[in-house]
């Protein structure tokens, strides 16, 4: 047997008994949690995890932040916004901790693995109990308890990985789909991106694990899932017996029961024709590709480190639509990155344009210290950035409701999700494409997938009628 495996289980062995001295202490006490995710879906998906622990050692769920015993803020330093957001919440944090002062404060995620950030908590929020990064979390219950036996501020944060340890408890927020992570951390380093430095080097889960991960949730309901990772088209490079993405998907296809496949994300350079073919012939994967392609402007992507060019974005996009019809496109986009010009940035205006994206996520670049773009040279001053940003807003939003408009008279598989929040009447769901619907029916649907007939587009959502 592998000896990394031998940790792992060991460490997770000691986790729970760790879990279960904890709960003689908090079980059936009422003590409430609150757990607020900051980032990417790898974030939420970790916070799952999190309110996984929780919940063995006897926290339930609180309502609002205020009435919490137990506070956890898992963090993102993706952009400076995510950061602000953290220090401001955890600013008022310090009113409701002093109407309660048994309240427990935990920070973690990837703001954590800064030392900058370390810093700053320990100097300026001392009400902060515990702090700890991305390559730890399944140690919460421990943290947890050196905090009580100390009474003092417990700080954990590992620069590496060591091992990954599976069989962790999980709180899903729905039943009927869920994410798996597939790999962890990133090798890319994008020269805008942070992520690499917080988030460790990539290493990928063996495919058994992942499987009976994957059959353990379509036994309880699981009908989609959503495979993650900072590149999934790197899985499986360096485990010991090497697999690709592409086979791990043919694999996942064979469980029974399990209806839909998503993953994210896609890096353009390392998407092969082999995953291509396997898109074109799946029968379970969504009809729907995230494939981020930041920049459209071939010079900006060099200094990005993307190591794909214009031209090669447009082909693999063209290979995509050639072997799945109607294949809902979707991406992000940076506006601003250093020594942008107006030229470049027509470039990022002319991919829009040619690929007819279904939905993309936008962002003004954003410095982040330590990441090689922070010192290039011909920063774009904030006005520029923010003045093509906008022009950026007004050709997708013409574009995202034709894509939309499109669906209208034609009938498409809805996984349904909720009753409506504003009208009873209805329930909402996700198209393959990942559009929302909204249409008549009541809480019997949550979790079905059935047939809906598109009749009319808002532009962001749509509204529907069950088929039959
Ligand atoms: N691994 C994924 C993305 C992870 S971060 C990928 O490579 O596609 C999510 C998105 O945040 C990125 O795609 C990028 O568009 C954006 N992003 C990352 N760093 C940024 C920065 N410094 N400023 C602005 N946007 C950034
Ligand atoms: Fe960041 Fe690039 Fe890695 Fe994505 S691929 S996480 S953008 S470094
Ligand atoms: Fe995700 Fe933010 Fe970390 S985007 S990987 S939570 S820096």
């Amino acid at each position: 047997m592998n000896k990394n495996l031998d940790i792992s289980h060991e460490e997770s062995l000691k986790q729970k008994r760790i879990m279960d001295k904890l709960s003689e202490q908090i079980k059936g006490k009422g003590l409430k949690y609150f757990v607020s995710t900051f980032g990417c879906q790898m974030n939420a998906h970790d916070s799952e995890k999190l309110k996984g622990i929780l919940e063995q050692i006897g926290y339930v769920p609180a309502t609002e932040e205020k009435d919490a015993d137990f506070v956890i803020y898992n963090t993102c330093c993706v952009r400076e916004n995510a950061e602000l957001k953290v220090y401001g919440r955890l600013g008022a944090l310090k009113n409701s901790k002093k109407r309660n002062p048994n309240m427990l404060i935990a920070l973690c995620g990837c703001m954590m693995q800064q030392d900058t950030v370390i810093k700053e908590i320990k100097r300026a929020y001392r009400h902060v109990d515990i702090l700890f990064g991305t390559h730890n979390l399944y140690k919460l219950a421990e943290l947890i308890q050196t905090r009580l036996d100390t009474g003092k501020m417990v700080i954990d944060i590992w620069e590496n990985y060591k091992e990954i340890v599976e069989d962790l408890p999980s709180i899903r927020k729905y039943k009927f789909k869920s994410s798996v992570n597939v790999m962890f951390g990133c090798n890319n380093f994008c020269t805008y991106c942070i992520v690499p430095y917080v988030r460790g080097r990539e290493r990928s889960r063996k495919p058994e694990d992942i499987m009976n991960e994957i059959k353990e949730l379509v036994e309880d309901g699981v009908k989609e899932i959503t495979l993650l990772g900072q590149n999934v088209n790197s899985y499986g490079k360096s485990l010991d017996n090497p697999i690709t993405f592409a086979e791990l998907i043919q694999e996942i296809e064979k469980i029974d029961g399990l209806e839909r496949i998503r993953f994210m994300t896609s890096h353009p350079k390392d998407l092969s024709d082999e995953l291509i073919e396997v898109i074109g012939n799946s029968k379970k994967l969504c009809n729907h590709i995230h494939l981020p392609f930041q920049s459209g402007s071939t010079k900006v992507l060099k200094k990005m480190n993307r190591r794909y060019t214009k031209e090669q974005y447009l082909e693999l996009v063209d290979k995509i639509k050639a072997v799945r019809k109607n294949v809902a496109l979707t991406t992000d986009i940076i506006v601003g990155f250093p020594g942008e010009t107006e030229e470049d940035f027509m470039d990022t205006i002319d991919v829009v344009k040619k690929v007819e994206f279904d939905n993309a996520f936008t962002f003004l670049y954003s410095v982040r210290t330590g990441t090689p773009a922070a010192t290039m040279e011909n920063q774009v001053p904030e006005n520029v950035a923010k003045e093509r940003f906008n022009r950026l807003l007004e050709v997708l939003d013409e574009i995202v409701h034709k894509k939309a408009c499109d669906k209208v008279g034609s009938t498409y598989d809805v996984l349904v999700e909720q009753v409506n929040k504003q009208n009873n009447d209805l329930v909402s769901g996700r198209l393959e494409s990942n559009h929302l619907v909204h249409f008549k029916g009541n809480e019997d649907l949550i979790g079905k997938i059935v047939p809906v007939n598109i009749i009319e587009s808002k532009g962001y959502y749509l509204l529907g009628e069950l088929a039959e």
